[in-house]
């Protein structure tokens, strides 16, 4: 079968092609229904079926015969342990977990709060979840306890989960401490917290909220109450994931249990051309959507066997890590962000550690998460003598949208280019009116409706601003937030995003969430935070800051507050490190910041001053400040 023929099915039969996808997985009741409307008049997939995504995951391979492959590895240099649970023990934990979840009064349709790090336990929470019907939200450990709670009064969790502690490079973090704020500071108040304790750090417990994770587990055991799976409809939701808009608010992107189960379950084979029983490994975080979808999902519905590894691609101990990781547990797909590789090649530039390891096992490489720029992805591509597969996509999705389908046919690479569109996105570049534009022309990438399974149908409790923030831009089309073009050969390069969101390491962050950090300093009038070029993270934040009149503060004190203020109010994971006071920021005449100009001017691209500017001697006060501090990206030749 070609890539093409194949892809055109899936957009001329819709119904057809993803029905067929559908058979691939054990239902309660099939579905009727393929594709119909709800409420909002929004496409949903799978409607009326009757399903359980951890009954798909894990009963299901043991019902057939399959208990005793390994389903997981935890691997955590940080810690010095690892450990392999079969399909056979995970189903255990996980049904005994559902069992204390459900004693602690979770019951279909509510929903849980998952503060974890990266072990094993936190894959046993959200399964268990699954397990109830309940919706889990799992919140990165690098966010604050004020991002926590914006989480908990969104999500209304009737209980969080937590473990007493996440352990960086040299760092033990405490994490109850940020869970007993997080719950201070928010106006909704979950009934318990469920705590894992870990070695590297006990947690002070509050009776009679708090409950230690062990003990309970024990009496769940004792009094044989471990928990069957409850069945749901399809478009019940499995998860709510919150990922940064261009405003403070972040947003809970709702993932429904049948059509992310379908989508998942076809990538394993067309995207990553993985058969049951393969190692593969996602080297991302629970936190994100490439932990959720490749960590935790994807694989165990297809029978493989994941990692979920407590470390970094470098300093744990040295940047052979992932080569260890792979050769160790025979690894036939690797996915990461390029940032890990780029981390990876700055210690290693010459691949000395990487010689030291066998690859054989190692199919493909595959990264996402950020643009892979054609250096990071050449050095991979000659020092592993690997084929590297750039793929993109977003939480919303879940999944890819374009990639190379390595299961269907694997198309000639473009360094630069996330290659064609998976089968069911009909991706296409528009310009400002919504009209499509030709090859090679540089316009906003849009998806044409219906988006296939797994893409979000709403925000968590706010269709309003899912409908104003992806699909009012242009009718018929969800705006994904990103500006590129497709060449010539139907490849499409993704440039980067068209809003305020910026990408670090990986990590997706609004700036538009550090400017309201940045404006509650006291010294500060007003400001405006851009991501700027960095060689290893692919962006980091800079804010620039205009001082209120008669303020006397020196450069450097003002940086440290607010660094500190970010750490404390976003988390470290923001990485804001650098803010510079600047005489002026470029504005309308109508007061408004001219963000994009700023991004311009940064990156140094042919850019029209807007007509509407209020002073065009402010653009080379800017430019002056950004030259001076070794800001302004130099154009490649
Ligand atoms: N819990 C608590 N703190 C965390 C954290 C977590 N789960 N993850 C990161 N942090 C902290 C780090 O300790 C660091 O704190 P510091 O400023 O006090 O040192 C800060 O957040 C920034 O972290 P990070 O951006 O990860 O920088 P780093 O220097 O620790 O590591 C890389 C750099 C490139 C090795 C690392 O970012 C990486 O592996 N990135 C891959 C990202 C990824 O997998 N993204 C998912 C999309 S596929
Ligand atoms: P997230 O929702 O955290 O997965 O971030 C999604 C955003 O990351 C996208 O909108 C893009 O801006 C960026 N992104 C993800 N994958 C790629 C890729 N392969 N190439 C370029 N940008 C990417």
């Amino acid at each position: 079968m070609t890539y093409q023929t194949h892809y055109d099915e899936s957009i001329k039969t819709p119904i057809d092609f993803w029905k067929k996808r559908a058979n691939d997985l054990p239902w309660y009741k099939a579905p009727h229904n393929i594709l119909s409307k709800d409420e909002n008049g929004m496409d949903r997939w799978f409607a009326d079926g009757e399903m359980n995504t951890c009954y798909m995951a894990l009963d299901f391979h043991v019902e057939n015969g399959h208990g005793d492959n390994i389903a997981l590895i935890y691997d955590s240099p940080v810690t010095g342990s690892s450990r392999k649970y079969s399909y056979a023990e995970l189903l255990e934990k996980v049904a005994q977990f559902a069992g204390v979840l459900k004693q602690h009064g979770v019951n279909k349709g509510d929903t849980v709060v998952l503060y974890m790090p990266m072990i094993a336990e936190s894959v046993i929470a959200m399964l268990a979840c699954a397990r109830l019907g309940a919706i889990h939200s799992v919140v990165f450990g690098g966010f604050s306890a004020n991002e926590l709670a914006i989480r908990i009064d969104d999500a209304q969790p009737k209980l969080v989960v937590s473990a007493s502690c996440g352990v960086e490079v040299s760092r033990v973090i405490a994490y109850k401490p940020m869970v007993d704020e997080a719950i201070n500071l928010a106006a909704h108040k979950p009934e318990h917290v469920i705590l894992l304790q870990r070695e590297q750090c006990q947690a002070q417990m509050q009776a009679p909220r708090d409950i230690d994770w062990e003990e309970a587990v024990q009496k769940v055991v004792d009094n044989n109450q471990a928990a069957t799976c409850t069945p749901v409809k399809g478009c019940d939701p499995l998860y709510v994931l919150y990922t940064s808009g261009t405003t403070g608010k972040p947003k809970g992107v709702v993932r429904d249990n049948a059509g992310h189960a379908v989508a998942l379950k076809y990538s394993m084979s067309a995207v990553y051309n993985m058969q049951a029983g393969d190692v593969f490994w996602a080297a991302s975080d629970v936190g994100w959507v490439v932990g959720h979808s490749y960590i935790v999902y994807a694989p165990l519905l297809h029978g493989c066997t994941t990692i979920v590894y407590e470390g970094k691609p470098v300093r744990t101990p040295d940047a052979g890590a992932f080569w260890r990781v792979i050769e160790e547990y025979s690894v036939k797909a690797v996915f990461a962000a390029p940032t890990a590789f780029r981390a990876i090649r700055k210690e290693d530039p010459d691949g000395a550690l990487l010689n030291q390891y066998n690859l054989d096992c190692l199919d493909c490489i595959f990264m996402a998460g950020e643009r892979l720029d054609p250096p990071t992805y050449d050095w991979t591509v000659e020092k592993t003598g690997k084929p590297v597969v750039d793929h993109w996509w977003q939480t919303e999705t879940g999944w890819a949208i374009c990639a190379n389908l390595t299961g269907i046919e694997r198309l000639p690479t473009k360094a630069g280019s996330a290659t064609k569109p998976v089968p069911g996105f009909n991706v296409q570049i528009l310009d400002t009116k919504g009209q499509p534009l030709p090859p090679n022309s540089q316009g906003a990438i849009a998806i044409k409706l219906p988006l296939p399974p797994s893409c979000l149908a709403t925000i968590w409790h706010d269709f309003e601003r899912f409908n104003r923030d992806y699909l009012s831009e242009f009718e018929g089309y969800y705006s994904s937030g990103d500006g590129g073009y497709i060449d010539e050969d139907g490849y499409l390069f993704v440039m980067g995003r068209t809003d305020d969101v910026i990408n670090v390491a990986g990590h997706r962050l609004s700036t538009g969430e550090m400017e309201e950090v940045l404006a509650a300093h006291d010294a500060v009038a007003e400001c405006s935070v851009i991501g700027v070029h960095d060689g290893l993270k692919g962006q980091v934040p800079v804010g620039f800051v205009l001082l209120k009149d008669g303020v006397d503060i020196s450069e450097e004190v003002l940086q440290s507050e607010l660094v500190s203020m970010v750490r404390k109010k976003i988390g470290a994971v923001a990485c804001l490190k650098q803010t510079l006071i600047v005489p002026r920021l470029p504005k309308t005449r109508s007061g408004k910041i001219l963000r994009k100009l700023i991004r311009q001017i940064a990156e140094d691209t042919d850019f029209a001053i807007p007509s509407t500017i209020d002073d065009p001697q402010s653009v080379s006060e800017m430019k002056e400040v950004m030259v001076n501090n070794g800001l302004v990206r130099v154009k490649a030749s």
